[in-house]
């Protein structure tokens, strides 16, 4: 075996670690996320990092996410099998595996493995929250899921947060559109060099959410989707955006918004930050998908859904000043001075009652312990000395006033919880 590399040693590229008590945010937005999808009667859908390839790259799926991006491999089966590039197709699959009753509401969080060129907000690795509805077509299930993401990012706290919507039209309107759409296009194509025409001809939606500078005056004079909209997908985007002003949800239509699927139909959006960077500034976004189910060979079944990033997320609350790492509370330090098994007896007492509680391991002097008790920022200090133990109490100290009292041993527990909760009072 050859040496190995200290890179080797190393996160990949485009991925991180995330430790304490960066970590402490994370649970603190995953935690409100769950509590919110709850309350929209939403359960949780866990579905594996690995699929079948086909579950990502369907017919026609030219999207570049799945053609370029996709982390794709043999496993020692010979199968081919795509890490999870997004969860949306996961969360499908699973749908029309089990056939759960419609409206079926589920929501995620998990990882995501795109190959892209890593820089800040964007990463080989990154993780979404998202939530999914299938079997309902009604527009108030658009504005649900909408509403369900605008008030969580409010939830944390995070104030430039803009709401774009568009509707992609459905098979009548769309093909229409997109013919339209290429004409237009090969008409500037001469001009604009070899990436524009194959991309013009590959996926002439692609273009309009380009950001290349030489193409945006194309871009800008371009037909719009919403202009060539079938009579049945203008009808629901209008009772969508009625549903979105009764709720006084504010949002902008977005007319060159296309999303990075392609089996969005009718309803898209996106959620951006201005207090982030253009280039990454995409908090989350998604839309319907109402043909999905049927090409992964399940019933004819809409969808609507959306994908939140994390990180992404928290550099609008770093720019934002929300949700704070959250500082480690330690209400307890046991000190033994006694040595044997009471203290580690008490710490656990400590624990169980519902405190937090911690100590110093390996025999360390009782001055090194109580240093270990300041540096743990704990509350109270609890003494067990041979003496005390004697008598039965232990000596707990106030860390914070440095007075220490006599509380009987099998009352310390209840003893700290009442301090602690007049201090709270
Ligand atoms: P998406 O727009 O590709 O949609 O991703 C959703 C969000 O994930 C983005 O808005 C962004 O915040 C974050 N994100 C995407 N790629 C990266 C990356 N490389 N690094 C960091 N963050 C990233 C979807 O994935 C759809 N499945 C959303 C959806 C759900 N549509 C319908 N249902």
């Amino acid at each position: 075996m050859s040496e190995p590399r200290l890179e080797s040693f190393r996160a990949p590229i485009g991925t991180h670690d995330v430790l304490a008590p960066e970590s402490g945010r994370w649970v603190a937005i995953v935690a409100a996320f769950a509590e919110r999808a709850g309350r929209f009667g939403y359960g949780l859908a866990i579905t594996p990092i690995f699929e079948h390839r086909e579950v990502f790259q369907r017919v026609g799926e030219e999207t570049d996410v799945v053609r370029k991006e996709m982390y794709e491999l043999t496993d020692k089966g010979g199968r081919t099998i795509a890490l999870r590039p997004e969860g949306t197709a996961p969360v499908v699959r699973a749908y029309v595996q089990h056939r759960p009753t419609p409206p079926w509401k589920a929501w995620y969080v998990a990882p995501n493995f795109r190959y892209e060129r890593p820089q800040k907000g964007r990463y080989r690795q990154h993780w979404q929250l998202g939530a999914e509805v299938l079997g309902v077509d009604d527009p108030d299930v658009d504005v649900e899921i909408i509403e369900l993401a605008h008030g969580f990012f409010a939830s944390l706290g995070l104030g430039q947060v803009r709401l774009l919507v568009n509707s992609m039209g459905d098979d009548v309107s769309r093909p229409r559109y997109e013919s339209a759409l290429r004409s237009y296009l090969r008409e500037h194509a001469g001009s604009l060099g070899a990436e524009f025409t194959e991309r013009s001809e590959a996926n002439p939606l692609r273009v309009l959410d380009s950001k290349h500078p030489d193409w945006q005056d194309v871009i800008e004079r371009a037909p719009q989707l919403t202009e060539y909209l079938s009579d049945d997908s203008r009808e629901h985007f209008e009772r969508v955006q009625q549903g979105l002003d009764a709720l006084g949800l504010r949002y902008e239509l977005a007319p060159r918004l296309v999303r990075g699927f392609d089996y969005y139909t009718r309803t898209v959006f996106e959620f951006q930050s201005d207090a982030l960077d253009a280039a990454q500034n995409a908090l989350g976004g998604g839309g319907r998908y109402d043909k999905l189910a049927e090409e992964m060979g399940g019933p004819p079944t809409p969808g609507i859904g959306f994908g939140i990033g994390i990180e992404r997320v928290l550099i609008a609350c770093d720019a934002e000043g929300a949700v704070p790492a959250p500082v480690a509370r330690v209400d307890a330090f046991v000190v033994n001075a006694a040595g044997g098994a009471s203290a580690t007896r008490v710490l656990a007492e400590l624990r169980e009652s519902g405190l937090s509680a911690d100590r110093a391991y390996g025999g360390r002097s009782v001055k090194a312990q109580w240093k270990a008790a300041d540096r743990s920022g704990a509350r109270y200090g609890v003494m067990l000395g041979a003496a005390e133990l004697e008598r039965n109490v232990v000596g707990v100290k106030d860390l914070q006033t440095g007075e220490q009292i006599d509380v009987p041993r099998d009352a310390v527990a209840a003893w700290i919880t009442t301090r602690l909760e007049e201090d709270r009072a």
